[in-house]
């Protein structure tokens, strides 16, 4: 069969919408699809290898994800998410992980598969899809995905001869080849990259025609500089672009490789496990059947940098060949190391999260891990920093922030109290013989009020660290506003005071509003705690609507006068109890 023209691959086939929204499906010139419906987001992790228990490199992907769609969810609702991860049961890997292990490899799956899921439960990853690649729905995807790239003539049997390495399960040039002194002193052959083993393959197999879509996928990254986040991924993708790009092996004979996908036709030969897993994106929104495209590319992909080829380059031409567009984006985070050491079995310093999230909590553990993780390089985990961060911006910032202003000492009546315009007037300048704000109020004001612009800007750009940060900061200066006026040198019976009592409370409550429903994507128990406390009630908390004091701005305000919720204890009590013991006997 003659191949497409790769110019055509754009094209999907199926029927066209009436109304086709702007969005990034659009940008791709004559050539795109209809767009799906744009209010609809579907995100992904990696589906995660089953040959070891999981790690918090694992969990930390997963928890990207799962901020980036809670966000997306509390948008209102109009604006439909959904979150999807799984497992990658088939290949080389799992075939000799199952191996060593004496098992059968759908037990050793099984078993790891459900670790993975209990995990992902225990952490409050809000998936709504779980892909095992063993299922008989993704078998189908995946011949089916096959079926089209053959009937485009972009599948070719030769003889393929390379590298294998079967841990990183890709062929890899010589180039990407060194030796290594191996467990007998002899050199033996590793991948530059990952270090691990590799072996010379030569078999009949079939074979993509990768190097066709060059051009495409230029074309597809030059119109779209955000469809890889961050930048300097997205740099490196163009990069390859202009290396060589041979064709790629997506089979493997049955005789070396059984624990995978036959090919369709052909027993002998057994899909390649990356082809497969890839296909996992679609499978858990259907495909092939029609629904699929409502979904589809209306997808953004979290991965870890180690797997930006596979995704970058092999999904979006395998997707083009298969007459789909990509994906509309990849957000590419680098890895965590323990101690300043790459996680291995063999180091023996793998941190189990399981363990991290009763320790720590799970809001605890989650912000720690989305606070501190910076997507562009690699971050380093020890225990004593989680507790150091968690105590500082938990449990003494946030948690005392929270306290000061609710306790029944300083807030007796236990409501929201009311503003006092002439307190805090919107113009410094124009300010009355009651004015109580100082430059720095405004400072605050103005802070709290750019907030949710600002942690979206920071989510869209994936730092989610960043959004966090600019929330830590603001809590700080909401701490120093209190400390400022020491409210607990006011009296309320004094109708001097007691106007600016409650302005000083009811602004700090205010800023504290913003800062738990901006919390909900990574801490969703300590947000829910923290704003039905406030009696904010949950039909009060989209960012939609999110406004900051409104009666500075002159609005009324839904909260003032209205009853606290009840006092429900600490809101996020200290780890490092030792020294909070000390600070009570100093106090005592
Ligand atoms: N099975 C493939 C993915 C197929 S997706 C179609 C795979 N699995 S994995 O289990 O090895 O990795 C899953 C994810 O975990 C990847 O995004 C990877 O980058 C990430 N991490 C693995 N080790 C990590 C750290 N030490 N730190 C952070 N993330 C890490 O690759």
């Amino acid at each position: 069969m003659r191949p497409v023209s790769v110019l055509r691959l754009w094209r999907r086939p199926g029927p066209r919408r009436a109304a086709v929204p702007e969005g990034p499906a659009r940008r791709y010139g004559s050539h795109a699809p209809p767009g799906p419906d744009p209010a609809r987001a579907h995100f992904t992790t990696p589906i995660f290898y089953v040959n070891a228990a999981p790690h918090i490199g694992h969990l930390y992907s997963a928890l990207l994800a799962d901020a980036l769609c809670r966000r997306r969810r509390l948008l209102g609702p109009g604006a439909a998410a959904r979150l999807s991860t799984g497992t990658d049961e088939h290949g080389l890997k799992i075939q000799q992980a199952a191996a060593a292990a004496g098992l059968a490899p759908l037990e050793l799956c099984d078993r790891v598969s459900a670790q993975f899921r209990q995990l992902f439960r225990a952490a409050g990853v809000s998936a709504t899809g779980f892909t095992r690649t063993t299922e008989p729905r993704h078998r189908a995807a995946v011949q089916h995905f096959w079926g089209a790239l053959q009937s485009r003539g972009l599948l070719r049997k030769g003889l393929y001869e390379g590298w294998y390495c079967a841990s990183d399960e890709c062929f890899l040039p010589e180039a990407k080849v060194t030796r290594q002194p191996g467990p007998s002193g002899e050199p033996s052959p590793v991948s530059v990259e990952s270090g691990h083993p590799v072996s010379w393959t030569k078999e009949e197999n079939y074979i993509f025609r990768l190097s066709q879509f060059r051009e495409p996928l230029r074309q597809w990254l030059r119109g779209d500089p955000r469809a890889i986040t961050p930048e300097p991924f997205y740099q490196a993708v163009l990069q390859w672009l202009e290396e060589d790009l041979p064709d790629l092996s997506v089979s493997r004979r049955s005789n070396h490789l059984h624990w995978g996908i036959p090919v369709p036709g052909d027993e002998s030969q057994t899909i390649y496990v990356w082809l497969d897993a890839l296909v996992n994106y679609l499978t858990v929104i259907g495909y092939p059947d029609a629904e699929f495209e409502s979904w589809w590319p209306a997808t953004s992909h979290i991965i870890g940098k180690d797997i930006l080829k596979f995704h970058a380059i092999y999904w979006p031409a395998l997707l083009l060949g298969a007459g789909l567009s990509p994906p509309r984006r990849i957000y590419v985070h680098s890895h965590w190391t323990v101690c300043g050491q790459k996680m291995s079995k063999s180091v023996g310093n793998v941190v189990d999260p399981g363990a991290c999230l009763e320790r720590y909590t799970v809001d605890g553990f989650r912000y720690f891990l989305l606070r501190q993780g910076v997507p562009n390089w690699d971050c380093d985990y020890y225990d004593e920093k989680v507790v150091k961060l968690l105590d500082s911006e938990l449990a003494d910032a946030l948690g005392g922030l929270l306290n000061r202003c609710t306790a029944s000492r300083i807030n007796p009546s236990g409501t929201y109290p009311a503003f006092c315009a002439p307190c805090f007037p919107r113009e410094p300048g124009l300010a009355g013989p009651a004015a109580r704000a100082q430059a720095e109020d405004y400072a605050l004001v103005h802070a709290v009020s750019a907030l949710p612009q600002q942690v979206a800007h920071y989510y869209d750009n994936f730092q989610i660290y960043k959004a966090l940060e600019e929330v830590s900061s603001c809590v700080r200066q909401t701490n120093g506003f209190v400390q400022r006026h020491t409210p607990w040198k006011l009296n309320w019976e004094s109708p001097g005071d007691a106007p600016w009592l409650g302005t000083v409370l009811h602004v700090a409550l205010e800023c504290l509003r913003v800062f738990g429903t901006l919390l909900q994507p990574v801490t969703p128990d300590l947000a829910d705690k923290l704003l039905s406390r406030l009696g904010i009630s949950t039909t009060e908390r989209g960012l939609g609507e999110l406004c900051f004091l409104p009666r500075f701005y002159g609005h009324a305000c839904p909260f003032e006068g209205r009853k606290l919720g009840p006092e429900t204890g600490l809101l996020f009590p200290r780890l490092d109890q030792s020294r909070s013991r000390l600070v009570k006997a100093h106090r005592t």
